[in-house]
């Protein structure tokens, strides 16, 4: 496993610090997550560059609001120190990590629980101690087993209008990870699965795809390179209407 994970360091970290394109919006305005980023005032992290633009276009609406940010592989407490800054005084930050290191990153707006992602039982424990999660993070240890327990066990703590959001899926692609294209069991497979779901309102003939929590729970998904994001809301069966057409077009 150690062999392994070192082996696809080199994937995993590759780039640099050089600020990409990527730290600009769309728009042309700076993105301040890629902004703080590349001008590093606090402790290490490591991401890939496209993240940025994907971070901020979902979790915007977040700052200023004191949200509840859980974020599942802290490693050097960076990342956590980066969405402090960014979503602003308030804010409540959950770190959770399988190495005990990881707990001098405690402080008053920060808890950190030391734990392995793939235990249901500590997950468990986490949706106990933590019930109301506006927006989290899968940025831990990328195996697939991790990820769907991650997910089965704590989207249900996420709020109605909160964000799930799992990064580096391309282990979905490495066998090293328990991945591979179109493997059954990896979290992208799980994760396309997942979107038949959003639309089992409209499922006919037998068997029909059951309308479930996630159904009800589900907003959106949205698939990027290697992140895919899930955004909440309370939904109900959608209608049909037919507006009339306007006397001129019937002519
Ligand atoms: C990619 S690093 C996190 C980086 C951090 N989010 C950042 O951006 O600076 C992954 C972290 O996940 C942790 N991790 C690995 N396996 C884990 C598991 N099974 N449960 C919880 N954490 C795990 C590692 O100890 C490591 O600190």
């Amino acid at each position: 496993m150690l062999g392994k994970l070192l082996r696809n360091l080199p994937r995993l970290f590759r780039g640099g610090t050089r600020a990409p394109e990527t730290a600009t919006l769309q728009t042309g305005e700076a993105n301040p997550l890629a902004e703080y980023f590349y001008n590093n005032p606090g402790r290490v992290m490591t991401k890939w560059d496209n993240y940025f633009e994907i971070y901020h276009r979902h979790f915007a609406g977040f700052r200023g609001r004191s949200p509840v940010v859980v974020e599942i592989g802290v490693e050097r407490g960076g990342s956590l120190q980066m969405w402090h800054h960014y979503f602003g005084p308030g804010t409540r930050l959950v770190g959770i990590d399988i190495d005990t290191r990881c707990l001098q990153f405690q402080d008053d707006a920060t808890t950190i629980m030391i734990g392995d992602q793939a235990d249901r039982s500590f997950l468990a424990a986490i949706r106990e101690r933590v019930p109301h999660i506006d927006i989290l993070i899968d940025d831990g240890g990328h195996m697939m087993t991790q990820q769907i327990a991650t997910f089965e066990e704590l989207y249900p703590s996420v709020q109605p209008n909160g964000i799930y959001l799992c990064e580096d899926m391309h282990t979905s692609l490495w066998p090293s990870y328990g991945g591979g294209h179109r493997r059954p069991g990896t979290f992208l497979e799980y994760s396309k699965a997942l979107v038949d779901k959003l639309s089992a309102w409209h499922s006919e003939g037998q068997p029909a795809l059951p309308v479930d929590e996630f159904t009800r729970t589900t907003h959106s998904m949205h698939f990027y390179d290697s992140v895919v994001v899930i955004e909440k809301r309370p939904m109900k069966e959608p209608r049909s209407f037919r507006s009339a057409a306007s006397p001129s077009m019937d002519d």
